[in-house]
């Protein structure tokens, strides 16, 4: 059973059940631990800030909004280098037959491995932040990456993943088939793809990508600990392919069985395909094709990972397709905070999970949807913002030239 609901251009399906979920291995607590060892294993890790907007939650009548600032990992602006990395090590483990537990990027930079893997090149495709964090532990590792962007790609982001060592082009094609080109290509000249999306026969690195996105989801936790917190009682969580999503959805469904955190899943309205697959209601991934327009760069994909796609059909309880005001909305409230609460410079797909929350918790009209969520006064709510200013002009045009509209009310 569930509701379809339309307010605002913004649209809501809610699942009135989790029945007969299947919970993923490859996240379970034990696979987390073995990724996040191998990111303390880098010089640049650092836990990234979980910010508690207190005066926030005050004001929208929410015991605890949490947001997680990861445009400080890595210095790179955003998660994405966490699937990257943790990718080309496991990737490079099997190829030179060395143990997980010895995966580490000190001992990749051992002359004896730099001389075995100095000719590898790594790539893929990419609306920006997966393309820089390639580029960088390519780089890193003393090997050559290329990437290419989709149609439209910011010429900023562009020059950001050059400059981390990559040859990068922008196409005039989508995401999904500018992933098809750089299979095409790869096959044709011996490079190894880095994809976080995955198609029958290539299912290990995307995998190990997913896998290495679940540092972010096991590092709130603690922070949560640290706060005194167990657990969020609700997540919001931004899709592209929705890798990211499935795996902090997936960790947390392992962690938390019957209590696992009320989910949304929150996609540009061009570009929602994990939303149109649970329309559809036949279990199955479906595909949203076309221009995929939206200021949301990095969620304009129109295929959803098949991989973690089982994830949030069996887990997530709401799906949402929002216009780009819901992103413009939550930027400028990250960016422009109330009372004591601590600022957060967020991208264009970083904000959208707060700006749906803030509209859900302040809107009249929305209050059935609210209900159906159970978000109450006792709620404690957890989103991600997954990139800080990554396009700065652009972040600058929403954020204080009011480019973009804050709601369509
Ligand atoms: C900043 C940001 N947030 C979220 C996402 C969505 O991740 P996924 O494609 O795994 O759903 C992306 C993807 O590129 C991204 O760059």
């Amino acid at each position: 059973m569930k509701s379809v609901i339309n307010k605002h251009e913004i649209s809501f399906i809610l699942k009135e059940e989790i029945t007969n979920p299947t919970y993923p291995d490859f996240l379970s607590d034990k696979e987390v631990k073995c990724v996040k060892n191998f990111h303390l294993s880098m010089d640049e890790y650092k836990v990234t800030p979980l910010v508690s907007l207190n005066t926030l939650a005050k004001k929208l009548g929410v015991h605890k909004i949490y947001v997680k600032d990861e445009s400080y990992r890595f210095g790179l602006n955003a998660f994405k280098a966490l699937g990257g990395t943790y990718a080309i090590a496991r990737f490079l483990c099997k190829k030179l037959n060395i143990d997980v537990k010895l995966a580490s990027f000190d001992y990749f930079n051992t002359p004896e491995v730099k001389e075995k893997i100095k000719d590898m090149v790594f790539a893929t495709a990419t609306d920006g932040n997966h393309g820089k964090g390639v580029a960088w532990a390519a780089s890193k590792l003393g090997c050559k990456s290329v990437v290419y962007m989709p149609k439209g790609s910011s010429l900023t982001r562009l020059k950001a993943i050059q400059e981390v060592g990559a040859q990068a082009f922008i196409t005039n094609l989508n995401y999904d088939e500018s992933v098809r080109l750089v299979k095409e290509k790869a096959e044709k000249n011996g490079w190894q793809v880095i994809q976080d999306t995955s198609w029958e026969g290539y299912e290990d690195i995307p995998l190990w990508i997913t896998q290495g996105y679940a540092t972010m989801a096991d590092e709130a936790l603690e922070q949560m600990h640290l706060d005194g917190v167990k657990r969020p009682t609700h997540v919001f969580l931004q899709a592209g392919v929705g890798a990211s999503a499935g795996s902090i959805l997936g960790y947390y469904a392992n962690v938390f069985k019957d209590e696992c955190p009320i989910a949304v899943i929150v996609e540009p309205e061009d570009a929602a395909c994990i939303y149109k697959s649970a329309l559809a209601d036949d279990g199955k991934a479906h595909f949203v094709t076309g221009e995929l327009n939206t200021i949301m760069a990095g969620l304009a994909c129109g295929e959803p990972n098949p991989m973690t796609w089982e994830i949030l059909r069996d887990f997530a309880k709401g799906y949402v397709s929002c216009p780009d005001y819901v992103t413009a909305r939550g930027m400028r409230i990250l960016g422009n905070p109330i009372g004591k609460d601590e600022k957060i410079i967020s991208g264009e797909s970083g904000a959208v999970g707060l700006g749906l929350l803030t509209l859900l918790l302040e809107r009249e009209e929305l209050k059935d949807v609210k209900e159906k969520l159970k978000i109450d006064e006792h709620s404690i709510i957890l989103c991600f913002s997954t990139e800080g200013d990554t396009d700065p002009q652009r972040y600058a045009e929403i954020v204080h030239d009011g480019k973009y509209p804050s709601t369509s009310l």
